[in-house]
């Protein structure tokens, strides 16, 4: 999608982005930039200016862009004059997110940059950062006025984790609001920057062969599974107060879900597509004991010997926090009652990938049941690590006479895009910029999850409910497969199998 010239003209702008020494800036926002700049998607007159606490000067950042590029972009670094002068464009300012004096030096540097570069005051500030600084950085770009909208716009960008549960979503919520805009918050999930997962509504909306047979009289049920091989990677204090429900389920997860189960919009106009996820997210519903709660032990991953969650860095010796979770959850509207949705999610399986699975009714066992079991239609999604589309069907096996066996149709997007497909955060920096917020998650988006998420977790709470091991390297607890059995159903593995 990004591989032509920018469709739009750009407004010029400064990239601002605080938390210039994190890992995210590192591994993805530099090389996203870079990117953009090389497929000519970034505008013309533009500069970074990259805030940090630790001093740095100019040379010393440009470096870190550079080595950044050069680990992590999919696009090589190339130091042509205008690699150059792309990396001229990156600044660097110290700044200590707590002392007000020194939001005074960044406004006036902005301003001098914005002499230089012609950005005319528009601005993204990314917000790069842990969570519990987003308020107050909210509140000094307030309170320095530098998010007025004269004639310019400002933008913030938002990572997760956006809330705690719905009351700490609500707060920060407001924080933001005094300072952004709704239409001025762009709230990541870096999911819906991936390309398969744009394609969902291609898929469904622009085929006459899936939509007509897109709900409860056709398809028995629906399984999105997020399998990773990583287990916390350092991040045992966030880790410790998220789990796998608020780290996976509350935004990535339902966000899918959202996107399979809606309705068509009147448009393709952001606040359509939004409108239309919410009435899904407003429709869900779960009962407790269709809740799955895992946690890894040790085990062995990828030939790898790997330790118990418990054993992990900064993790309490007794955590019941959860990194797997398995649950049943219902939409409750005209097209999908009776049709539930399984999703399944954990650190510490035996393979990562992500993958939607739409399995059709079986037939009437009338015809052909005497040649085999007959296996039901599967439309799969794949999201990754190979972007593609499988349906899985049943043909006659060649040379014998009625003996049925599945086949599969493929549609391997990585086999067509090669393996260059632009990474998410390309796609999603790229809208901010030009002020398209669709791949963003609008606040009642959010606290329609939140208030799901909710519900599981006060439950475990009121129920003190424990959770239940798993061998890391496996596919999660026995629990999350009897969820399953119990309605005659089981777990397809990746592909479908
Ligand atoms: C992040 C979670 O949002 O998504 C991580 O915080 C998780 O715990 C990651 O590993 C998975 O993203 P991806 O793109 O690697 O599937």
């Amino acid at each position: 999608m990004l591989k032509t010239k920018a469709e739009t003209v750009l407004d010029p702008c400064i990239v601002v982005i605080f938390g210039a020494t994190g890992d995210l800036t590192k591994r993805k926002l530099y090389p996203a930039l870079y990117n953009l700049f090389r497929d000519g998607h970034l505008p013309e007159q533009f500069a970074v200016v990259s805030i940090g606490r630790r001093e740095k000067t100019g040379d010393e950042l440009r470096s870190d862009v550079i080595s950044s590029i050069h680990d992590f972009s999919r696009v090589r670094l190339e130091l042509r004059a205008e690699d150059e002068a792309f990396l001229q464009s990156f600044h660097y300012y110290n700044l200590d997110f707590y002392d007000s004096t020194s939001y005074d030096g960044l406004q006036t540097r902005l301003e001098e940059l914005d002499e230089i570069y012609q950005t005319r005051g528009n601005r993204v500030f990314f917000l790069a950062v842990a969570p519990e600084h987003f308020a107050p950085i909210a509140k000094e770009i307030h309170g320095h006025k530098m998010a007025q909208n004269l004639n310019s716009w400002q933008r913030v960008v938002i990572e997760k984790p956006f809330g705690r549960d719905l009351v700490s979503a609500t707060q920060l919520n407001e924080d933001i609001r005094h300072t952004f805009a709704e239409q001025n918050i762009y709230r990541i999930d870096h999911y819906l920057g991936k390309e398969m997962v744009q394609n969902i509504l291609v898929l469904r909306f622009a085929n006459t062969l899936f939509e007509p047979l897109w709900n409860n009289k056709y398809i028995d049920h629906v399984q999105i599974t997020f399998a990773e091989t990583v287990g916390v990677e350092g991040r045992g204090p966030y880790y410790e107060q998220a789990g796998a429900l608020r780290d996976m389920v509350q935004n990535h997860m339902l966000q899918l879900l959202s996107l399979i189960a809606m309705e068509p919009p009147v448009d393709l106009d952001t606040e359509s597509i939004r409108d239309e996820k919410v009435k899904i997210l407003r429709s869900l519903y779960i009962d407790g004991e269709d809740v799955v709660r895992g946690q890894y032990g040790p085990g062995v991953v990828d030939n790898m010997q790997v330790k118990a969650y418990t054993d992990e860095d900064r993790v309490l010796a007794d955590s019941q926090v959860e990194t797997f979770v398995a649950l049943k959850a219902r939409i409750e509207n005209f097209r999908w009652a009776g049709v539930p949705f399984y999703l399944r999610t954990g650190k510490r399986m035996p393979k990562k990938y992500s993958e939607i699975v739409i399995s059709y009714k079986k037939l009437p066992g009338v015809l052909y049941f005497k040649s085999g079991k007959l296996e039901p239609n599967l439309l799969i999604i794949r999201v990754q690590p190979d972007e593609g589309i499988y349906l899985k069907f049943n043909a006659k096996r060649p040379g014998t006479l009625q003996s049925i066996v599945p086949v599969s149709m493929d549609f391997c997007q990585n086999c067509y895009e090669g393996l260059n497909s632009p990474e998410a955060y390309e796609r999603l920096l790229y809208d901010v910029i030009r002020g398209e917020s669709t791949l963003f998650t609008r606040w009642d988006e959010l606290k329609h999850s939140w208030s799901f998420v909710d519900k599981i977790a006060q439950e475990w709470q009121a129920e003190e409910k424990q959770t239940v091991p798993y061998l890391a390297g496996s596919w999660g607890p026995a629990q999350a497969d009897f969820l399953m059995r119990k309605h005659g159903r089981e777990w397809f593995q990746e592909g479908g199998s």
